[in-house]
């Protein structure tokens, strides 16, 4: 059964775009979002061999720590033609140094060295862990499927936003504001991004307010 949640929440990510995003999607349910660097808890290995289970590792380390629950996102841009890559190691591809136009230069050289022919087929997914101080967890899951166009589109987001045109629509997430990529419909219908997806499923089966 799920746990209910109020009050306190530590939100287990350094990613100031994924932390500005979840603090956007926690805002109506009266939960008050702590960032991992406000207590300075450090950044756990990511050495789960699947978005869950690295998400399960960083909300784990993260509630045990602040001995609070933590929310953790771990997320990535799949391409079907790089096999799934860069996926679990999205972060990576930027490299010390976060440089996202380096790593899209790095996608699009991939795809060119695989011979791979537009619509290059892609898609988000994010696996959200929410874990209590005792270790339990729960996770979930949401994916957004498109397609990648170059060059990149757009300066908003984060990541690889500029590169990605979801299904549906003629603007890359990096041409997108917040609410459009992330927004959560008042009807209750699936929002457009996975993280907002796997919100949607997180707040549905954990929070109280809504
Ligand atoms: P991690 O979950 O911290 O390992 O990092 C996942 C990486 O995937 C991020 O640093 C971004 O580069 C990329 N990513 C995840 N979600 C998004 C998104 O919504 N837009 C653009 N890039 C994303």
């Amino acid at each position: 059964m799920p746990r209910l949640l109020a009050g306190k929440l530590v939100i287990a990510t350094h990613n100031a775009g994924k932390l500005a995003e979840m603090r956007e999607l926690l805002s109506p349910y009266g939960v008050a979002a702590i960032a991992a660097a406000e207590l300075g808890l450090p950044e756990p290995e990511e050495t789960g061999a699947s978005f869950v289970s690295n998400a399960v590792i960083k909300a784990r380390a993260a509630a045990g720590s602040a001995n609070i629950p933590a929310l953790a996102d771990d997320s990535g841009l799949c391409v079907a033609a790089l096999k799934g890559a860069p996926g679990i190691n999205s972060a990576r591809w930027a490299g010390v140094a976060r440089d996202f136009g380096a790593a899209m230069k790095k996608v699009e050289q991939a795809l060119h060295a695989a011979n791979a022919r537009a619509p290059i087929r892609a898609h988000f997914v994010s696996a959200l862990a929410l874990a209590f101080p005792d270790g339990e967890a729960q996770s979930f899951e949401g994916k957004v499927f498109g397609e990648l166009v170059f060059p990149p589109r757009g300066n908003l987001g984060f990541g690889y936003d500029p590169i990605f045109l979801p299904d549906g629509f003629s603007r890359t997430f990096g041409e997108m504001t917040g609410h459009e990529k992330h927004g959560i419909p008042a009807d209750d219908s699936p929002a457009l991004s996975h993280r907002a997806r796997a919100f949607q499923a997180f707040a549905r089966a954990c929070l109280v307010n809504r």
